[in-house]
């Protein structure tokens, strides 16, 4: 297996199905410290330099949480608009990170521009982890939906998925990257205008990935273990920031996950994941279903980043 010290975590793509199983342990390893809310001292003479171009909740606090609880340092900006990058010089990718690489040992980085942290870590001489970039990818976010996954089901081979959204989707792509390397059919459900694409789909064809897909939630949710949700109702991933303004139209029938739905047609013990922030794919009666894990899931985002600076960093091999 390639080492994970001094690596970019830029896709799934080119992950190997071991990889992922090394990043599950050491996760698994790290794990006690998060739950019993210690902050450890493993990286502490580390720094992470945060340099998120559009907006986050999780991504980047997960992040920061995990470097605080290995015990090392935060620096970085979460509005580009008050770097050069987002005033009158429009500061490249490039010159931004050959400053950012001495001011801390890592980047991460979430970009409106799809290919974005690659650009980074063609430049950068330390990590950067792919925190979101554009519509491209989403890494961090479904290593941690399968980490969920494992912890709750104790293996991620054998289980059927039903991913429910837009595949245009950066976690939609990391997904099906993933998925590659496990033994798990998966039906994708999406609006026709937000389907996967041809190009997509042969690629995944190439992977050997079992997939299918379908128009209605309803005609997939009785076989999945696992249901991924992500929303149909959202702003655009290629925009800095994209505000609200008005109304916004809610999520037909296809895409949305009831309660009602759950308990007429879901297996008792299937798992219901979404990466959130969401809109009313999944209403907040969901919440205390014996299907929902998504707080589970924003647990493990800070465990499994805590296992990926830990790699990437050398300080876990
Ligand atoms: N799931 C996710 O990426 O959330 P944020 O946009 O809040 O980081």
């Amino acid at each position: 297996m390639r080492s994970f010290a001094g690596r970019d975590i830029l896709s799934l793509k080119d992950f190997e199905r071991e990889e992922f199983f090394r990043v599950f342990q050491v996760a698994q390893d790290l794990e006690p410290i998060a739950r019993d809310r210690r902050n450890s001292d493993l990286l502490r003479h580390k720094t992470l330099v945060t340099a998120f171009y559009q907006p986050s909740t999780r991504t980047r606090l997960a992040h920061e949480a995990a470097m605080h609880r290995l015990g090392g340092h935060v620096t970085g900006f979460s509005d580009a608009k008050m770097t050069r990058a987002g005033d009158f010089y429009q500061e490249s990718i490039k010159d931004t990170v050959k400053m950012l690489e001495f001011y801390g040992d890592v980047i991460v980085m979430r970009h409106f521009q799809q290919g974005a942290p690659h650009e980074a870590a063609r430049w950068a001489s330390i990590p950067v982890i792919n925190g979101g970039d554009g519509w491209g990818e989403h890494p961090t976010q479904i290593l941690t939906d399968l980490y969920t996954v494992l912890r709750e089901k104790g293996r991620i081979d054998g289980l059927n998925w039903l991913a429910v959204g837009d595949m245009r989707m950066r976690t939609m792509h990391s997904l099906a990257y993933a998925l590659t390397q496990f033994a798990c059919p998966i039906t994708f459900v999406a609006p026709p205008e937000m389907s996967l694409t041809s190009e997509f789909k042969q690629e995944l064809q190439q992977y050997s990935l079992d997939f299918a897909e379908a128009d209605h939630v309803e005609q997939a949710i009785g076989k999945a273990d696992i249901i991924l949700v992500e929303p149909v109702v959202q702003p655009d991933y290629t925009k800095s920031r994209d505000e609200r303004s008005g109304a916004v139209s809610l999520t037909p029938a296809n895409y949305k996950i009831t309660r009602e739905l759950l308990a007429a047609k879901a297996k008792p013990d299937a798992i219901l994941l979404h990466s959130l922030p969401r809109m009313d794919e999944i209403p907040t009666d969901v919440d205390m279903t014996r299907w929902s894990r998504y707080w589970q899931e924003a647990f493990s985002g800070v465990v499994i980043r805590m296992a990926l600076l830990a790699l990437v960093l050398g300080a876990m091999e």
